[in-house]
């Protein structure tokens, strides 16, 4: 994917500079043409001679002192594909209002190329409502924003903001680039469950959740927006893109059912889907009456669809897991990764205010096996999905 094509690697000032060297040799042990572009803060972090030395072509850092006239625009035309690695807060702000004070942020807004952000700072930072909107806009305009990650970062601290790992962002540009054109996904089958599942009681009455299905919706529609062929199995009544199957279920036995009809020639599944965890044993085959008195109500466990498709995954398919937390999502979403045999688990906090249940709004962190870790702020239900499919991208191209 990367063979001969022309990428403009920019790096912004925080300390993860010293790791776009890295991405740098892997970039252009990958075969691309890298033309590195430095902000004058990363100059404080690390050298342009290094990056010239690594790309075999001068390492740019000024809009003014160049031999080209207008080294951005000569930059963004040129370029298949612009990343960011580290981006900072500040290019991220500046990128996001289109202020181009300087040669990276004025090739980032005079390509047209498809562009990768890979951000890292400080948690607090990171967690800035501020920063999280930039990022937010960035992502609805279609920039890709790989990581942070989570794990120890400068001066001690622990926590998100750590620049993802130079291969993953490799990996990340392989993708994109693979996917510009004709899709993403094309070629790949992707299946989507979506919705909560209604459990009868009686034939008019049953135990459902809050699930609206917006989310697997979503899920469904940019799959098959990327070339994926997709089928969405679904409780919810919502509108779907042209070209998705789908099919409508209830209750988590007849989901059960579809999913394993499906599953075997999938090459990504996304169990989006609500399931219910229990259900009523003994449905009564009319409606009860209040005139009856109180019925008692015993419950069962309904099927586990997701260990079901472990159970009889085949080598090269992808399972994503979804995981709805009440608090902080992290520890729980490690732990279903583990034990359900996941490769990426996206999970939410339900709690939170506009996130999860309902909303038109997300916010999710997906953890995956091969160490992504997105922790992204509040996001249009469409914007979260992107951001999902390019964490499966990653997780395919590096595993
Ligand atoms: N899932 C499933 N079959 C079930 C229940 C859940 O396939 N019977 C799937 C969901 O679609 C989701 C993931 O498993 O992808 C959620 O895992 P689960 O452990 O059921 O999550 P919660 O019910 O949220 O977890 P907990 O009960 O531990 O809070």
């Amino acid at each position: 994917m990367l063979e001969g094509r022309r990428v403009v690697l920019g790096v912004s000032g925080g300390i993860a500079a010293y790791k776009a060297i890295e991405v740098c040799r892997l970039l252009v042990d990958a075969g691309a043409v890298v033309r590195p572009v430095l902000t004058e803060a990363a100059l404080r972090f690390v050298t342009a001679t290094t990056f010239s030395a690594l790309a075999s072509e001068a390492a740019r850092t000024s809009l003014w002192d160049g031999p080209e006239p207008s080294p951005h625009t000569t930059l963004g035309r040129e370029a298949d594909l612009v990343v960011v690695a580290p981006a900072t807060a500040r290019l991220l702000a500046a990128y996001a209002v289109g202020l181009s004070d300087d040669l990276l942020v004025a090739t980032l807004l005079a390509t047209r190329a498809p562009v990768v952000v890979c951000p890292a700072m400080h948690t607090e930072m990171w967690e800035q409502p501020a920063v999280q909107a930039n990022v937010a806009t960035l992502r609805q305009r279609g920039v890709h924003v790989v990581g942070p990650a989570a794990g120890p970062l400068a001066g001690g601290d622990v926590g998100p903001g750590r620049l993802v790992e130079p291969a993953e962002i490799v990996a990340a540009c392989a993708s994109v680039l693979g996917g510009a054109g004709t899709g993403a996904l094309a070629g790949l089958r992707v299946l989507v469950t979506a919705g909560g599942t209604r459990e009868p009681l009686d034939p008019v009455r049953f135990l459902g959740n809050r699930s609206s299905g917006k989310q697997g919706h979503a899920l469904a529609d940019e799959a098959a927006a990327r070339g994926a062929r997709v089928t969405l199995i679904t409780t919810a009544e919502r509108p779907v893109a042209p070209g998705v199957e789908v099919v409508n279920v209830d209750t988590a036995a007849e989901m059960e059912q579809a999913v394993l009809a499906h599953s075997d020639a999938a090459d990504v599944v996304l169990m989006a889907a609500a399931v219910a965890d229990f259900r009523p044993r003994v449905v009564a085959p009319s409606k009860l009456r209040r005139a009856e008195g109180l019925p008692e109500v015993v419950l069962e466990p309904t099927p586990d669809i997701l260990a079901a498709v472990t159970a009889r995954r085949r080598p090269g398919q992808t399972l994503v897991g979804f995981a709805a937390e009440w608090g902080d999502p992290r520890p729980g979403a490690a732990e279903k990764l583990r034990a359900k045999g996941l490769d990426l688990v996206v999970a939410n906090d339900v709690s939170a205010p506009g996130a999860g249940f309902e909303h038109d709004t997300n916010a999710v962190t997906v953890l995956s096996t091969s160490g992504i870790d997105l922790n992204g702020g509040l996001d249009d239900k469409r914007a979260i999905a992107r951001a999902v499919l390019d964490a499966v991208l990653v997780h395919r191209s590096s595993s």
